[in-house]
């Protein structure tokens, strides 16, 4: 394990085994469908890439930069969007892949915008929830790991952009983020 981490939560193999449930839900509710996949830019890319590869139904992808944090471990309550999407997403069904839903405040916003733009459908898949941390009323359609109120990295999720490639995701060490 990482020096700056307290301890694992989810490892290789219970993130494995939980993406393929999630997957095979998403999949019954899509069969004979198609969609648009959106990728959160960057924390949802390797979640991403694990989890549309377990689609069984026929799939597109795009991606999205937003950001709520400042770069620090606060959230700082505003949307910013640093990469829109290349396409369309008019009379789309679009899935929203998101690493961790915290306030609320990223999807609730993303979700609504999506709508306004025309997509005719739009539901939302992440891979962690910190439900008690919730402020916006938003739950996302599909959740694969609930986690508490700490500092989470590793599968994509960062800390100041490091921390992404821990095949494991983990609860950082206060004293790395308080500092
Ligand atoms: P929300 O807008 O408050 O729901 O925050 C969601 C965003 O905050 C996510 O897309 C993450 O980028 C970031 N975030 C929230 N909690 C954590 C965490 O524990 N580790 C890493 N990123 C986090
Ligand atoms: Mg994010």
């Amino acid at each position: 394990m990482h020096g700056d981490c307290e301890k694992i939560l989810f490892d290789e193999d219970e993130i494995h085994r939980r993406v393929r449930e999630v997957a095979d839900e998403v999949n019954a509710e899509y069969a004979g469908k198609r969609a648009l996949c959106v990728g959160i830019l960057k924390g949802s890319i390797i979640f991403f890439a694990d989890f549309v590869r377990l689609l069984s139904f026929p799939v597109e992808l795009d991606f999205m930069s937003v950001s709520s944090y400042g770069g620090g471990a606060v959230s700082s309550e505003k949307l910013k969007i640093k990469k829109d999407l290349d396409g369309d997403v008019t009379g789309r069904d679009v899935i929203i892949v998101e690493d961790i839903i915290d306030s609320g405040f990223t999807l609730a916003n993303l979700k609504q915008m999506l709508i306004e733009r025309g997509a005719a459908s739009v539901k939302t898949v992440t891979l962690l929830d910190k439900k008690e941390r919730r402020k916006y009323g938003i739950t996302p359609d599909f959740n694969c790991f609930e986690v508490g109120d700490e500092f989470v990295v590793g599968y994509g999720l960062d800390f100041n952009e490091r921390y992404r490639t821990l095949p494991y995701i983990g609860a950082l060490k206060r004293s790395v983020y308080e500092k």
